[in-house]
């Protein structure tokens, strides 16, 4: 039992938001509970702070601080911090790629997913992992992805002759938590053991108005949103994933978002890498295509490294130019963070309280004082969010480390109806990269009649794939091994290699 209508009125009227019981009498029971469960969650005094907290900084923003209030303070992250897989030969690659597979195989690598997030630009009803592109297998992203960590658990068994486990750790929210964890019992977590797959939920926090109010989406409901993927600290401690996490032998933790489908499960090449430097917190860039790419930057503000989002940088920061022509704050947030187990420690026991909140102007639909759903056409709420990266200035020993954009960076973020980031270009960039791992193996595509299709060796990273060729993370992590199946073979389009096909190929050499 929570406290009576009497308290919580008392308790909501003191701090100037008694409206949220407004419609109380017409409620009923099992609507009320939910509804004190939720007033629950934060006290009084929190629920108050946030509420003025969040129309302060609103506030702030509307006044003109955000943007480019930061554009003088801003440098450029020095050469030194920075690895890059173009710039680094083939021997210094594979000693990365070495050391991050001996420490996979010691079982001191895991994964997280930041999978919190309600996809609205997306435009589904449904957790963005569980999307299919369209590939010819149908496989969603999520199925990608636990393919890809079963892989690299194999390259790095086999290599150190061990068995080994990379646990997946997944952050949902209230939203994502339920039809996530639905899908993956559908589906037998591909495979993976359910132990070995931890979800755990991030916190939620209420709108509110432009003057401070909470808002009632329902009568009998708060409108509450995730607290923005730098809720991960907080959710960290709160689920106790730091102790799961110790219990495992963990020391070293790839964090991604979930939009990616070309992410690098637990990369051998980015954990050797930030191993070797002795690195405590890292993040994977690639080069901006152009200025107003909506990726953050990772630059240095008054001399400490972090993380500048596209809508916190001038259009005249974002155009600067050195004198070789490339864009002056090119290293471009791809969201795909390193961090050992002490880092994660110290943030979420000492620093979390620390991080900023950014502030997210909405609509968000609210019930009127006559009881009528409105749907707002103008923004009418406040949404605070931490962010994932703003960690970055605790670290004492922070690197990034860039890498080929067609090979590791195509997001989802919209809807076919959209000009980037769409289904359709995620689809066309996994098919090229594959495309050209298959050429490289020394395979060729020809037509019906047996015509060569295409003698290009390689494609560029935003060329279309002249043939539909999906190869299954099963077989292949990163375009390794294909020469066994695939050398001096002529395919043909559509050409889908998985598991089995792989098998019947190697037995018909
Ligand atoms: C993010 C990065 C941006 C980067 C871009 C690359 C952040 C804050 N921004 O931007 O710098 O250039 O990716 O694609 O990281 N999520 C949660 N909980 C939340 C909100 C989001 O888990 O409360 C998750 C999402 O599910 C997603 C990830 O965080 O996996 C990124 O969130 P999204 O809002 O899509 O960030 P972007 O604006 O695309």
């Amino acid at each position: 039992m929570g406290p009576s209508e009497e308290e919580l009125r008392a308790r909501l009227q003191r701090v100037g938001q008694a409206h949220l019981l407004r419609f109380w009498a017409e409620l009923e029971p099992a609507q009320r509970d939910s509804l004190r469960e939720t007033l629950a969650q934060l006290s009084a005094e929190e629920l108050d702070e946030h509420c003025r907290r969040a129309a302060e900084a609103c506030a702030r923003e509307r006044g003109g601080a955000g943007q480019g209030g930061l554009d003088g303070s801003l440098e450029p992250i020095p050469a030194e911090l920075l690895g890059s897989v173009c710039r680094s030969d083939g021997a210094m690659l594979e000693r990365w790629e070495e050391e991050g597979l001996r420490q996979i195989s010691q079982d001191k690598v895991a994964v997280l997913l930041l999978a919190g997030g309600q996809g609205t630009r997306l435009g589904v009803p449904y957790p963005k992992g569980m999307y299919d592109v369209g590939l010819p297998s149908h496989k969603t992203l999520y199925q990608i992805q636990a393919e890809r960590i079963r892989r690299v658990e194999q390259l790095a068994g086999g290599r150190f002759g061990v068995q080994c486990t990379i646990p997946w750790y997944i952050m949902t929210s209230e939203f994502t938590l339920g039809p996530t964890e639905k899908f993956f019992q559908e589906h037998n977590y591909f495979n993976l053991k359910k132990p070995n797959v931890v979800m755990f939920e991030q916190r939620m926090l209420p709108a509110v108005t432009f003057d401070g109010k909470a808002i009632l989406e329902e009568k009998g409901k708060v409108a509450l949103a995730p607290d923005g993927n730098g809720g991960l600290y907080r959710a960290l401690m709160e689920n106790k994933i730091l102790e799961d996490m110790d219990r495992r032998g963990i020391q070293y933790i790839h964090v991604y978002c979930v939009d990616n489908i070309l992410v690098k499960m637990a990369d051998p090449v980015f954990i050797g890498f930030c191993v070797s430097k002795g690195a405590d917190c890292g993040a994977k860039v690639v080069e901006k295509a152009y200025p107003t790419e909506p990726v953050g930057v990772v630059c240095r503000v008054n001399g400490v490294c972090q993380v500048v989002e596209y809508s916190e940088i001038t259009l005249d920061t974002a155009q600067m130019r050195n004198p070789d022509g490339r864009l002056t704050y090119s290293s471009g947030n791809i969201c795909n963070h390193f961090f050992t187990l002490g880092f994660l420690r110290a943030i979420a026991e000492k620093f979390e309280p620390q991080l900023k909140y950014h502030v997210a102007i909405k609509k968000v639909p609210f019930v009127n004082e006559e009881g009528n759903l409105v749907k707002p056409l103008k923004p009418n709420g406040i949404k605070l969010e931490k962010f994932v990266f703003d960690v970055f200035q605790f670290s004492k020993n922070f690197v990034a480390f860039e890498v080929p954009r067609e090979d590791e960076f195509s997001p989802l973020k919209n809807a076919d109806t959209a000009n980037i980031d769409t289904p359709t270009m995620a689809r066309q960039a996994l098919l090229s990269q594959h495309y050209r791992w298959v050429v490289k193996a020394g395979a060729t595509f020809v037509d019906a009649s047996g015509q060569r299709i295409d003698k290009k060796h390689s494609l560029s990273g935003d060329e279309e794939s002249p043939v539909v060729c999906e190869i299954s993370p099963l077989v292949s992590y990163f375009g390794e091994g294909l020469e066994t199946y695939l050398k001096s073979k002529n395919l043909q389009s559509p050409f889908l290699l998985d598991e089995s096909a792989a098998e019947f190929m190697a037995q018909h050499e």
